[in-house]
């Protein structure tokens, strides 16, 4: 099954408004038309409506980084999913190992932030992934199992068609160290697994999953060639168009050859 690779941007805390559009321009100048991946931009908030605006009719997609699970209220802060999609998202990063380490949320708040995207229509890139102890302990697939039947509970397989998986080792994401093409592609086969018996095999078969964590332009390639990873989440490297674009091509490149064997 061929499930089209989705190259996303994870600006994190960075950019003003005025940053982001001189980003916006320098991308959508340099961007092969078409380019045969998706391209979806995560910027901070307060970017959001700007870049919603650049991007309308454009090929590069635009989303959030987080949400709050409630649709209104008072709650000082917090920005909820349809002031996202006033903005122009169509996604939303849920569970970050940023805000589950840093921000404390739990797999029961991520649950509820995810089921809230995908209540609005909009669709969810839930972030999983394990600690270096963990890893170290062999526990790698019971912390996925844990936060994936947290996160999925009740969740149907209607409702789980809005889902793209990212798995992020948060012992890779901006340590510079990367998990090898064989460890990603490993828990991306586990992950796959999991969705067949949760939902359906041919579910499992179509459903994105992501690799994140230090992804750059040389070590993009051997990723995506990893059959069962379809894209990546990429932080650090996003925020200069030039090493983005790279990482794009080098992905089209990686899937070029794939539809050549
Ligand atoms: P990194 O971040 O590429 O800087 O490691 C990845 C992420 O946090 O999604």
């Amino acid at each position: 099954m061929m499930r089209r690779p989705l190259i996303a941007g994870n600006w994190k805390m960075h950019k003003t408004p005025l940053e982001t559009e001189a980003f916006l321009q320098s991308l959508l100048r340099l961007l092969p038309d078409p380019t045969g991946v998706d391209t979806l931009l995560l910027p901070p908030y307060t970017s959001l409506d700007r870049a919603g605006r650049l991007l309308r009719g454009q090929q590069v997609l635009l989303g959030a980084q987080d949400v709050h699970p409630a649709p209104s209220g008072a709650f000082t802060g917090a920005v909820s999913a349809a002031m996202l999609a006033a903005c122009g998202c169509t996604h939303v990063l849920v569970g970050h190992s940023e805000r589950r380490h840093v921000f404390g949320d739990s797999d029961l708040l991520v649950r509820r932030k995810l089921r809230t995207v995908l209540d609005h229509g909009l669709i969810a890139v839930l972030c999983i992934g394990e600690t270096l102890d963990d890893r170290r302990n062999d526990q790698t697939g019971a912390i996925l199992e844990r936060q994936l039947d947290t996160a999925l509970d009740d969740v149907s397989g209607g409702q789980a068609a809005s889902l793209l998986i990212a798995y992020e080792p948060v012992w890779a994401i901006g340590t510079g160290e990367t998990a090898s093409p064989d460890q990603a592609q490993s828990a991306a086969v586990w992950i796959r697994g999991w969705l067949s018996s949760r939902y359906t095999s041919s579910f499992a078969q179509s459903t994105r999953i992501l690799y994140g964590g230090s992804v750059k332009p040389d070590n993009v390639g051997a990723l995506q060639s990893q059959p069962d990873l379809d894209g990546m989440l990429v932080g650090g490297a996003s925020l200069d168009p030039v090493p983005f674009l790279e990482i794009i091509q080098a992905s089209i490149a990686a899937v070029d050859r794939e539809a050549l064997c």
